[in-house]
């Protein structure tokens, strides 16, 4: 495989942007491809067996592609289905998951970390096993956030109403004493102020996109599959989903301050 192919990215919609995004600006010379499955999202409180027979028809579509690695830019797949995809595709492939806990370990000064992610990522209990391993002082407290997803989807970001659920979902949580806060789900990252102005300055907010990036990076590096050379032009990176790609550009659009995607950029692919 050679270093120039593209990389792919999937997410269960659009929440996968935030990593694309932090993709674009820590690998600057690879070409993304990536698929949002729209027409099926949410992921969150399905059970494995659905979520792993979306994510291979996505693996298998991104393969089809040409990319050389994937990242799994999604919590809830990264969760319940990586063992399964590693072990099913010859292509190097990461999660988010893991190296989100790895910077929430790192992060934490008093060993009391706070999870909020989808029913489906909470209930695998995969955070808490990755954390516990990385310290076994770590003491993990979660909580299931479901309406996030909705919201941000919405754009309901600097409303009162989004503040009166973000409360509702925190204050409990914030009783243990928690001083870092894992943001485990890809759509949490937009609401980071919120959820910051709800949890005080003194909690320090864990956004695995970034460190996901960073790892994507080594990965590729060990594979020999790092694009060195800087394209000519700008990348013309390429977007699917399954459905409504006019919505997909526009909430893009909000993300990505400096790329854009134009609703002609983002191609409709489903699997029905
Ligand atoms: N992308 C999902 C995640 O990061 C959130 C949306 C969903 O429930 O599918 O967990």
């Amino acid at each position: 495989m050679s270093s120039t192919a593209p990389i792919g990215a999937f997410d269960s919609g659009m929440g996968g942007m935030t990593v694309v995004k932090e993709l674009m600006q820590q690998l600057p010379n690879e070409q993304i491809i990536y698929y949002g499955d729209t027409a099926r999202v949410p992921y969150g409180d399905k059970s494995k067996e659905t979520i792993l027979t979306y994510a291979r028809q996505i693996m298998n579509f991104l393969i089809s592609r040409g990319v050389k690695a994937i990242i799994v830019a999604c919590n809830t797949v990264s969760a319940v289905a990586l063992e399964d995809l590693k072990n099913e595709f010859d292509i190097p492939v990461i999660g988010v998951v893991k190296p989100g806990a790895r910077a929430a370990a790192e992060a934490t000064r008093n060993n009391r970390i706070g999870v909020i992610a989808t029913r489906a990522t909470i209930n695998s209990g995969i955070y808490k096993e990755f954390l516990c391993r990385t310290n076994p002082d770590i003491e993990v407290f979660q909580q299931a956030c479901p309406l996030f997803v909705p919201l941000v989807e919405e754009g309901w970001i600097d409303d009162e109403i989004t503040d009166m659920i973000i409360h509702r979902y925190l204050d409990g949580l914030l009783k243990n004493g928690i001083d870092s806060l894992v943001l485990g789900c890809t759509h949490y990252p937009l609401l980071r102020d919120r959820i910051q102005k709800a949890a005080g300055n003194e909690i320090t907010l864990v956004n695995p996109a970034f460190e996901s990036s960073r790892e994507f990076k080594y990965l590729l590096e060990e594979n020999g599959l790092l694009n060195e050379n800087a394209a000519p032009g700008a990348i013309a990176h390429k977007f699917f989903v399954s459905d409504g790609a006019a919505r997909f550009a526009e909430f893009a659009a909000r993300i990505l301050q400096n790329y854009t995607v134009t609703p002609d950029s983002v191609t409709v692919h489903s699997f029905d």
